[in-house]
């Protein structure tokens, strides 16, 4: 294992897209930014210099940071922001883990400039012989996103202001740029070289914020073998669904005739209440064709491809092999429901009186102002309270015409669970205003996702279905509109946990919380100390 040295400069760079060239947050001027690479069992240090007007932090999403919860890096959860002038160094160890995982931004929405690729080599074996299937001849990372013309704080602030919808982005990204079938961006563009007979790996990751998309390349299947850092039962599909935090490796041959193939992102929504203006493009060339040749072209799946999403997420297995097996939890202490729902409360400063909110089983978070990590570990009173409701206060019915979640509260709530309890988590959606699915993501933990299904959960009849051999594993999940998903995990990772929707409008409008989980007995099974140059608030 060896020691990883990372420095991220956060600086401001103009940046030309769709014609028009604004200043944008990035990392040393990238956008994307850099890949961190590194091997499982590295020792990961990266030193964040803040050299912007905004406040900053970095989270390494997926990164199970046991015992290291102070370099996880949500704002205001684990860690006060570092501001302008200052820095922080995360420092982790990469255990348990390989795979493709991404670092992000984690403070206000600057998330849409500032992400880049976290590349997890697996450990070095004699003889070397990397992964459950077979070693792909070039690895490749892409990164979906969504660019906006306007300032994307502008954007927030906006619909903060006005109570409403923020504005959908201009267009979507694959390695940063639209592609050659946007008007405006015809010259720019990624190209995947491909040799004839060759295998690649691509990585996918999206960073986009408020988009879940498809992802499909002309004339070729994708065959999936991971997901979120975690192996999966191979399967080959035209489709890729990938959520906002979710990352997914496909093995892709290139076995077709030499020539051009359109590469496709496109917008899913179960139920489309925005126009699908931005599909973005990149292209597969194959080395010795001319650039001049023309491009097989591919259609993507509507917006409201609902039955290619539930296909593709139905077919995702574990690969649970004696080298990587499945440990989900056969017995649960704790187990929750909780609604997901976007409401409407009061607002005395919005044009309309009313502004949108999101909750989980009616709570809408409301950020502290100390990090909830240090109060926790400090005990420091008057932070956060531990009386998150495991259930939906008031009886819930999604077929139901009247809401019964309406009207939220506000709190900064948590949830506490004693070190290695066994978890279950089922999530319901109740989407009355915007049916869509939620992508929840949970920090410091991978989890199963047992189990899934259509209209209310009953939990009577539908755990008798649930996967507790192969479940897929991962660390962010859909939740489909109008239904429901569980999960379960072991809560052997001492500290304070966010929990969110990963579109990232819903976690502005409250749709997250946190779980605290204490130190276990012995001292391997504790919290570490605070790093000397923790920021504070
Ligand atoms: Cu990828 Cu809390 O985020």
């Amino acid at each position: 294992c060896r020691i990883r040295h990372y420095k991220f400069n956060v600086v401001m760079k103009n940046t030309t897209r769709l014609c028009q060239t604004k200043p944008i947050v990035t990392i040393n001027g990238q956008f994307p930014g850099p890949t961190v690479y590194a091997r499982e069992g590295d020792n990961v240090l990266v030193k964040v210099v803040n050299r912007v007007k905004y406040n900053v932090t970095i989270h390494w999403h997926g990164i199970r940071q046991l015992r290291t919860g102070w370099a996880d890096g949500p704002a205001y959860i684990t860690q006060c922001p570092i501001r302008p002038g200052h820095q922080y160094i995360y420092n982790f160890t990469i255990t348990g883990q390989r795979g493709t995982l991404l670092w992000h931004a984690h403070v206000l929405w600057l998330r849409a400039t500032v992400h880049g690729a976290i590349v997890i080599l697996p450990k070095f074996q004699v003889p070397y012989n990397p992964y459950p299937f077979p070693t792909p001849d070039k690895e490749v990372v892409v990164i979906l996103g969504e660019w906006w013309k306007s300032d994307v704080e502008a954007v927030i602030n906006e619909a903060l202001k006005s109570g409403l919808a923020p504005n959908v982005s201009d267009a979507h990204t694959i390695n940063g740029h639209p592609g050659p079938l946007t008007s405006c961006s015809s010259s720019q563009g990624f190209t995947l070289k491909v040799e004839r007979g060759k295998t690649y790996m691509l990585r996918l990751i999206n960073a986009a914020l408020n988009e879940e998309l498809f992802f499909k390349v002309a004339g070729h299947l994708l065959t999936v073998v991971e997901v979120d850092a975690t192996y999966t039962k191979p399967f080959k599909t035209e489709t890729v669904l990938i959520a906002p935090g979710q990352t997914t490796n496909v093995l892709l041959t290139a076995d077709r005739r030499l020539g051009r193939y359109l590469v496709a992102a496109s917008t899913f929504m179960d139920s489309p209440i925005t126009v699908d203006n931005n599909t973005a493009t990149a292209i597969l060339h194959y080395s010795g064709s001319l650039s001049t040749s023309p491009t097989a072209l591919t259609a993507p799946p509507p917006l409201n491809a609902t039955p290619v999403a539930t296909n593709f997420t139905t077919a995702l297995r574990s690969l649970n092999s004696n080298k990587y097996p499945a440990s989900v939890p056969l017995t649960v202490g704790h187990s929750l429901l909780f609604t997901i729902g976007l409401g409407v409360n009061p607002c005395s400063t919005c044009p309309n009186g009313s502004r949108v909110v999101a909750d989980i089983n009616n709570v809408s978070f409301v950020m502290p102002t100390t990090a909830l990590l240090q109060a926790h570990y400090f005990n420091i009173s008057g932070v956060f309270t531990d009386d998150f409701p495991g259930n939906p206060p008031i009886a819930f019915n999604y077929t139901g015409s009247l809401p019964t979640n309406f009207q939220t509260m506000n709190g900064t709530r948590l949830y506490r669970l004693a070190y290695n309890s066994r978890v279950q988590v089922v999530f319901q959606d109740t989407g009355f205003i915007a049916p869509e699915n939620h992508p929840i993501h949970l920090h410091g933990f991978n989890f199963f996702a047992i189990g899934r299904g259509l209209g209310n959960f009953n939990s009577k009849t539908d755990p008798a279905n649930f996967n507790l051999i192969d479940p897929v594993e991962r660390n962010t999940v859909g939740v489909p509109s109008g239904g429901w998903t569980a999960i379960r995990f072991r809560a052997d990772n001492p500290g304070v946990w966010f929990l969110h929707c990963h579109l990232e409008v819903h976690t502005t409008w409250g749709l997250k919380m946190a779980f605290v989980v204490d130190n276990g007995k012995s001292s391997n099974e504790s919290l570490l100390p605070p790093p000397s140059d923790l920021p504070t608030c």
